[in-house]
């Protein structure tokens, strides 16, 4: 299976979806004096909004289209960079570059998210934002970085995709940048099959978010509004048989995120004393999601053992989370192949390069790195030896004896 909320699919989801599809109302939009109708969409953003701390959500499509309407209500476009880490889902990438803004690739820490000191770095007179991916379930370091957007006047966008339900010292992931990404395909917490949403707490920003999302409408819009839209958008609506799946889905939130951090901490419990074997720094350990266990070896050799026995990958064979395996991105392939942000005159002819070691230090880390799924099994991601939402405390145990194992073998050769 995926992730956590897909192992929950049941009765709860199907009886949502069975009174959209009875009251015949599949759109967002519906006649509001009609008891059938359930405005599951609109429910499900104010629900999604309270539970990240923020005033205003916006229910898309899918993740990708929540970053692309996030960066375009920002004014983000052509001609800007836009910071964002090397090691990330490629959505985080292609969003900006079909945004039109130049995406400017930095360094992770031992967080495996942004490195603050590289980020600003790495800031320039064109630089409008910061994008902070919360990788594996566990936000980034962001106390610095919304310290280093103010004080360059950047915008921080969190792509909480793989993090919905973690906060940073109290406060839920989302509320913390000036506008928000979040995923429900069926690696994330709860999933629709795919979907997604945009947070903010800004009024103006999400009247824009709005706007772009659904043909330059203002938000919960009666019919045409002629005269009335601020720019052309484009839509990215959710149906109500998403939202109304998403909604059984959140209700059990909660039980999702609970499980998820016993099962974290024991794992973590049964190894933690393998001598060698690091993990993850975790700036805020009580906010971790716990989707993922992530361990660090010594050397990529112990590394690439270890997860060979296993059955699984080191992070840097990863094809989707690592900027050196994005071979369109290395080879600055678009759609066109011309126009912004890679052959266009608005970055004044400066070469953009993308390659192999440019980020030596990310390098590095995905190299040495491995994740154990808590509750997220992507085969992509090399997280299958692991355990999922469905396993309790036993199966915890025996896929510990296994990586103990495993790792105690190739630690001590
Ligand atoms: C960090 C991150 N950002 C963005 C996305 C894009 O989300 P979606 O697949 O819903 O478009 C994903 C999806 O895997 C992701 O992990």
């Amino acid at each position: 299976m995926a992730g956590p909320g897909i192992e929950l699919v049941g009765r709860e989801e199907i009886a949502e979806v069975l009174e959209v599809l009875e009251s015949r109302h599949l759109a967002r939009y519906g006649p509001e004096d009609d008891p059938a109708f359930g405005a599951k969409t609109y429910r499900l953003e104010q629900e999604v909004a309270r539970l990240s701390g923020v005033r205003h959500a916006v229910a898309v499509n899918s993740g990708t289209s929540a970053l692309y309407v996030a960066l375009a209500a920002l004014g983000i476009g052509s001609g800007d960079e836009v910071i964002v880490p090397g090691f990330t889902y490629v959505a985080s990438i292609s969003a900006v570059v079909y945004g039109g803004a130049l995406p400017v690739l930095a360094e992770i820490d031992e967080t495996f998210n942004l490195d603050p000191a590289d980020v600003e770095a790495r800031i320039t007179p064109r630089t409008r934002a910061i994008i902070a991916v919360h990788m594996l379930g566990n936000p980034a370091r962001l106390d610095a970085l919304r310290a280093i957007a103010d004080r360059h006047r950047l915008a921080l966008i969190e792509d909480c995709a793989q993090a919905f339900g973690a906060s940073f010292h109290g406060r839920p992931v989302g509320s913390i940048g000036e506008a928000a990404a979040l995923s429900f395909n069926i690696f994330k917490t709860i999933t629709c099959g795919d979907g997604g949403m945009v947070l903010t707490d800004d009024e103006t920003l999400y009247r824009r978010c709005f706007a772009m999302h659904d043909q330059g409408h203002a938000p919960l819009r009666l019919g045409i509004e002629i005269g009335q839209r601020p720019f052309l958008g484009l839509n990215f609506r959710m149906t109500e048989l998403n939202a109304a799946v998403l909604l059984a889905q959140v209700r059990k939130l909660d039980r999702i995120r609970t499980h998820l951090r016993a099962n974290c901490r024991l794992f973590r419990q049964l190894i933690e004393d393998l001598p060698g074997l690091r993990f993850r720094e975790l700036p805020d350990p009580d906010g971790d999601l716990a989707t993922h266990l992530v361990v660090v070896f010594p050397t990529e050799a112990i590394a690439r053992a270890v997860a060979r026995d296993l059955g699984s990958r080191v992070l840097a064979d990863s094809g989707w989370h690592v900027y050196f395996n994005m071979e369109h991105l290395l080879h600055k392939r678009t759609a066109t192949m011309k126009g912004c942000p890679f052959h266009c005159d608005c970055h004044d002819g400066r070469p953009v390069e993308y390659r192999r070691g440019m980020l030596p230090r990310t390098d590095d880390l995905v190299a040495r790195a491995m994740t154990v799924g808590i509750g997220v099994a992507d085969p992509n991601l090399g997280s299958t030896s692991g355990v999922t939402m469905r396993d309790g405390a036993e199966r915890v145990r025996e896929r510990a004896a296994a990586f103990r194992a495993a790792a105690a073998r190739h630690l001590r050769a």
